[in-house]
């Protein structure tokens, strides 16, 4: 599925090669902070009109190179006529044509998912407003139908080394259709990044920077989920242009080995029995 660790192909209906690193731009960054990260090869944006400090920033690379680029809207909607107002609004502030995938934020939660909002996607997507169909989604049953059986193209669903059970809820599933699949909370909310008190055995691996884990590095937390041949994109929020540089090196370390995974996969167990969250 990857063509190799930085990078993948989305599958159709976008087909478009993207770094494997998404980059979200609300936790801090500067507009000026998009056309850099571009300029070391992002190319996936998720973005909301909430984003507006970084608006400018992606209105800059899409207006320089449209096609090399892949926006992906998060929008909340109830009705079909919460969509397309969406869909119009975003493309009016971003000063494109296009938005490469439209997703339902928070599906069945923050948005429905009833017939007359599909109607309104599938028109968005004919009269190509929208190439792509996607949701955000917590329940990884309902993700797992999903990716079976739908309209929708992407899936952007929860998957880290504290909550991997995408690996038995969703990447099963996924050969059906091939949807593309965007990982979110690689952190776990920064959980994995906080000191816990858990003891573990020693690190099997190299050390870069600092004290050997626990708890794990942001790039350990990022090359988890990219480890996986399942998952397109992950997405990074770093808060700062240091944060954005430093996730975007981890891509050069490549996949964890299978001694690292081991140990991370130990070290997310026990943060999870520690530290229970609303969507564990
Ligand atoms: N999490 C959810 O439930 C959820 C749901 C729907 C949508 N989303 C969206 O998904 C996107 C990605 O969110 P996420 O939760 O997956 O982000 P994430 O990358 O897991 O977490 C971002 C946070 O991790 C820390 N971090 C990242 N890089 C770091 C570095 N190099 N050094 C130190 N700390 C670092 C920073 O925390 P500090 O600020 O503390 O330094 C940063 O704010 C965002 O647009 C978010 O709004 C998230």
């Amino acid at each position: 599925m990857t063509a190799d660790f930085g990078h993948s192909v989305l599958p159709s209906p976008l087909s478009v090669p993207v770094l494997r690193l998404g980059v979200a731009g609300n936790y801090g960054l500067a507009a000026a902070d998009i056309p850099h990260a571009a300029d070391r090869g992002a190319n996936y944006w998720v973005w909301t009109p909430n984003f507006k400090k970084v608006t400018p920033g992606l209105r800059e690379v899409l207006a320089a190179r449209r096609e090399a680029h892949v926006v992906a809207m998060l929008g909340v909607a109830y009705t079909a006529a919460m969509v397309r107002r969406g869909v119009e609004k975003a493309l009016r502030m971003l000063g494109t044509d296009y938005l490469d995938v439209y997703q339902l934020s928070w599906l069945g939660r923050g948005s429905s998912f009833g017939k007359g909002i599909q109607e309104a996607l599938l028109s968005l997507r004919h009269e190509g407003k929208v190439r792509a169909l996607g949701c955000s989604i917590h329940d990884r049953q309902r993700a797992g139908a999903l990716a079976r059986d739908s309209i929708l193209d992407l899936l952007m669903i929860r998957y880290n080394a504290a909550h991997p059970g995408a690996e038995q809820d969703v990447f099963p599933h996924l050969g059906h259709r091939n949807p593309a699949v965007v990982a979110y909370t690689a952190t776990s909310w920064r959980q994995l990044l906080r000191p816990l008190g858990i003891r573990m055995p020693p690190w099997p691996g190299p050390v870069d920077d600092g004290p050997a884990p626990p708890p794990l590095t942001p790039s350990l937390c990022y090359r988890f989920c990219l480890s996986s041949p399942h998952v397109h994109v992950v997405l990074t929020g770093p808060k700062d242009r240091a944060q954005l540089d430093a996730n975007l090196d981890a891509l050069a370390a490549g996949p964890l080995s299978a001694e690292e995974d081991a140990w991370v996969r130990m070290y997310g167990k026990a943060v999870r029995a520690k530290r229970r969250l609303p969507f564990a």
